[in-house]
């Protein structure tokens, strides 16, 4: 494993202790992990990680959406150095997917404890609320509300998969912080991460420098048919929703297909009523996610699903709706943060590649109001959102250890002791 004594004394035993400690939360049967936005198991896990916070004497401030941030004082007041993600995960999450960024901010702060570091600017570990979107939408919710970009209030209505409100949710979990919005700033703002996808695997490449974010749509559709015997409505007859779910759902891949590329199309979730075996389904809900690195590809293939939609419901004589859950452009990142991420993986020896993420994360929204840039290491065989989501100890070292050198270089290290 490279030797990184010239940086932080970052210690990734410690990291990964903690990250199967907070893996016991929500854990699965067969492994991995589910922590929903809000759901008690996310208060448990938040609870967890707020003790560790306060355990290494951070100053913890909890905003009105839920957003964690965690401040060790620099000599100077003003701005904070942020490292962030989040810790609610998906249904089939894995122990690392945002939980790594919270925790490996957690773990530098306590280096530079170890170390008798004091910095000059503050240092702020952040766990923002609902990253992952999978109960209430949009995703990135959390730091999305941090930086301006959705109100509040409307925040607060929004009612999950589950039909609870996630301002009700929140306070059941007594995450309704007063803590003022946008209060606690960033100079710039560093997240570590799992790659999710093959590529830093697959190339045999130690670090993935992240120069932006793909775009992402993401559109609910409910097909209204009607219910009818499955064995006594002949076919041309029928107004099938399931059938017409099933087309457009298998469309959603041709479209894909077709631009080719790094497009991607995912139907993730179809609901069917009544579900029946021997009933025509009068109602299918179904969620269409679409990803691209471009704008205009991207807005090419919505064209192409609202057609799509349009000629399914016609041809099977069912009426439609549509509402979108989430619609983010393409984001850069900042270029000379970006190009230091870089710089320092390298200068610890690391190999490195630039690369853009498939995934969304809280990094595309603080790019809104600073610098922002990311850290990837390797996913084992590509897998995320998946119970067997699992990264290497040496590839976590590694990663911690830019984190930590590159964090340390932008707080500015104070000639005074800690
Ligand atoms: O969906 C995403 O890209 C992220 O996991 N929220
Ligand atoms: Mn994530
Ligand atoms: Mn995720």
């Amino acid at each position: 494993m490279t030797d990184h004594s010239a940086a932080l004394p970052v210690n990734g035993d410690r990291l990964i202790g903690r990250l199967k400690a907070l893996g016991q939360i929500g854990a699965l049967p067969e492994g991995g992990v589910c922590r929903l936005a809000l759901t008690p198991e996310d208060g448990a896990g938040r609870d967890l990680v707020v003790g560790w916070m306060k355990e290494q004497g951070l100053a913890v401030a909890i905003d009105p959406i839920g957003n964690i941030f965690a401040t060790r004082k620099g000599t100077q007041d003003g701005p904070s150095v942020m490292i962030g993600s989040h810790v609610d995960t998906v249904a089939t999450g894995g122990i690392y997917d945002g939980n790594l960024g919270v925790l490996a901010g957690l773990e530098v702060l306590k280096a530079l404890d170890d170390a008798g570091i004091a910095t000059v600017r503050p240092v702020t570990v952040a766990a923002f609320t609902n990253e992952e979107g999978a109960r209430f939408q949009p995703d990135m919710l959390g730091s999305l509300v941090h930086v301006g970009g959705l109100p509040l209030q409307e925040a607060l209505d929004t009612i999950s998969i589950d039909g609870t409100r996630l301002g009700d949710d929140l306070a059941d979990i007594g995450y309704d912080g007063d803590a003022p919005l946008g209060g606690i700033q960033a100079a710039a703002y560093l997240e570590y991460h799992i790659e999710q996808g093959p590529v830093l695997e697959a190339e045999g490449v130690e670090i993935g420098v992240v120069e932006g974010v793909q775009g992402i749509s993401w559109t609910e559709i409910t097909l209204s048919g009607r219910a009818s015997h499955a064995g006594a409505t002949p076919m041309r007859l029928r107004r099938d929703a399931g059938l017409a779910a099933a087309r457009i759902s298998h469309g959603v891949a041709d479209i894909a297909r077709s631009i080719g590329g790094d497009m991607v199309g995912t139907v993730g979730s179809l609901r069917l009523r009544p579900n029946l075996v021997n009933v025509v389904a009068e109602m299918a809900q179904l969620t269409v996610d679409l990803r691209h690195p471009q704008e205009k590809v991207l807005a090419e293939a919505e064209a192409r699903l609202a057609a799509l939609v349009a000629r399914v419901a016609e041809e099977e004589h069912v009426s439609f709706t549509r509402r979108r859950l989430a619609r983010f452009e393409p984001v850069t990142f900042d270029r000379d943060l970006v190009s230091r991420v870089e710089r320092t993986a390298k200068s610890l020896g690391l190999t490195t590649r630039r690369m853009f993420s498939g995934a969304g994360h809280d990094a595309q929204m603080l790019a809104r109001v600073c610098p922002a840039a990311m850290v990837f290491v390797p996913s084992i065989a590509g897998l995320s959102h998946n119970i067997a989501e699992y990264t290497a100890p040496d590839d976590i070292a590694n990663g911690l250890a830019v984190l930590g050198t590159l964090a340390l270089e932008l707080a500015g290290r104070a000639n005074t002791p800690a």
